[in-house]
């Protein structure tokens, strides 16, 4: 078979399956506002989860201002709103909602579109997770780790994790979001289908999305 027949029979199965390799689109977030919201005492105050959600997509604004509140990039060195051990920076945070799955890209403040998959049935394994407009999955990778052995890989993960998880918390707290941070994912499902490599590990998934009415 030519190069040729080979690139069609490739387009052809793609258009006609329902998996798309990764794109790799960047889209570009909206500036995101970094001022104003709730007085933090107040923001922890109504620091809770919540597990109902509006199946509306969060807005333009709303998506940016979360995803810089919970890992963004807030100084000229490229530091950012959570902290990790040795300023490994060792999270990506894959996003999934009804139009496709991104990673986010801190430095650039877009999504990588890694496909326009539908994933939100892998998000969670609870029922709301599937209805939630918005699963942030945060994943770890080892490999950015350097210097440690495997116990503080899994330590610094377990850790780490949980500032960009109360990030995302006292955000929605302020902004009258409802979100929940959930140990209940299928790890090797999702470790498939957001085509991970071997040393990215699924830690924890968050939902997100407008309280239910
Ligand atoms: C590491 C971790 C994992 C959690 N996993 C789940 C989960 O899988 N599903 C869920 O509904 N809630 C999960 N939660 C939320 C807790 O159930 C919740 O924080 C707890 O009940 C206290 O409620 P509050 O957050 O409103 O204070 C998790 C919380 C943490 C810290």
């Amino acid at each position: 078979m030519t190069k040729k027949a080979i690139s069609i029979l490739i387009f052809t199965i793609m258009s006609f399956s329902n998996l798309s390799a990764s794109d790799g689109e960047v889209i570009r977030l909206v500036e995101p506002q970094k001022t104003g919201g709730m007085p933090l005492l107040e923001a922890l105050d109504n620091r809770q989860s919540m597990r109902s959600y509006s199946q509306e997509a969060l807005s333009d604004q709303d998506l940016s201002n979360l995803l810089w509140a919970a890992f963004g990039v807030n100084r000229e060195d490229g530091r950012r709103t959570a902290p990790t051990a040795r300023n490994w920076l060792q999270f990506d945070i894959y996003v999934i909602m009804a139009d496709g799955w991104y990673r986010y890209d801190a430095e650039k403040h877009a999504l990588i579109r890694g496909g326009t998959e539908d994933l939100r049935e892998f998000a969670g394994t609870q029922d709301f997770a599937r209805e939630a407009p918005v699963n942030l999955i945060f994943v770890s990778d080892h490999d950015r780790m350097r210097g440690a052995d495997r116990e503080k890989r899994d330590f610094n993960s377990a850790t780490d994790v949980g500032f960009i998880s109360q990030n995302v918390y006292l955000f929605c707290a302020s902004e009258g979001l409802a979100t929940v941070v959930r140990g209940m994912v299928d790890r090797e499902k999702l470790h498939e289908v957001l085509q991970l490599r071997p040393a990215q590990h699924v830690i924890l998934g968050q939902s997100v999305g407008y309280p239910a009415q």
